[in-house]
């Protein structure tokens, strides 16, 4: 009998046109029943109640306060979050849809970050070197308009490259992998970029006891 040559899906990077949906995308239609060995997944919320217009004033009143001063570090767009009412109004509906998530995490410190016409934010992770444990990373969109910026996640499956990006909307809120790679894209639209972030982690006991199996963490979902 003649051998059957191997099926191999092929995967396009012709990504950019769109966002808010994979861009990872079968171009070839497979003969080959195949099962997901990896995967990562990211929840997108709307949230309501917010006074977005005083959160973009109060954190750029601090925009001045730049978290590092190198251009080249990926905490440059980054500034100290205020501590106000608005503020706490997004802080406390992430905290409420992570404890629904895992009510062991616990957060880790939050901040603002700034993006202006002409700037991007380089290829990063939060997870990866800085805090141990397994957490989740969140972002929430105080401002944006058309072509300020997508959320590119990245990550490397087999030998392929793949891109997920996520379109902000006002009120969008983002979650994922503190361990997954991502980017902001260039700011190529008008006015300034505002968004608030932070992160969630398991205790390390509890990420250990995840890690051998003697317990279970819905975070474990977010991380592929
Ligand atoms: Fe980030």
């Amino acid at each position: 009998m003649k051998p059957v040559a191997p099926t191999r899906t092929k995967f396009s990077t012709k990504y950019w046109e769109t966002g808010e949906h994979s861009r990872f995308t079968n171009t070839q239609e497979s003969a080959v029943n195949y099962s997901i060995i990896a995967s990562a997944r990211c929840a997108i919320h709307q949230l309501t109640g917010i006074n977005n217009d005083a959160v973009v004033e109060q954190v750029l009143a601090e925009q001045h306060n730049r978290l590092a001063d190198d251009p080249r570090q990926t905490t440059y767009e980054d500034s100290p979050l205020p501590d106000t009412p608005e503020v706490r109004a997004v802080t406390d509906q992430v905290a409420a849809i992570m404890h629904g998530i895992d009510p062991r995490l616990e957060p880790s410190p939050f901040w603002a970050h700034i993006l202006n016409p002409g700037e991007s934010t380089m290829y990063h992770a939060h997870g990866v070197g800085i805090y141990p444990g397994v957490g989740l990373s969140w972002v929430y969109y105080a401002s944006f308009s058309e072509g300020s910026g997508d959320l590119i996640f990245i990550c490397q499956l087999n030998e392929e490259r793949v891109f997920h990006g996520i379109r902000p909307a006002v009120g969008r809120l983002v979650i994922f992998s503190a361990n997954m790679p991502h980017m902001t894209e260039r700011h190529a639209g008008e006015g300034v970029r505002v968004s608030v972030s932070g992160n969630y982690f398991l205790p390390m006991k509890t990420t250990l006891d995840v890690m051998s199996g003697e317990t279970t963490s819905k975070v474990s979902e977010f991380c592929g």
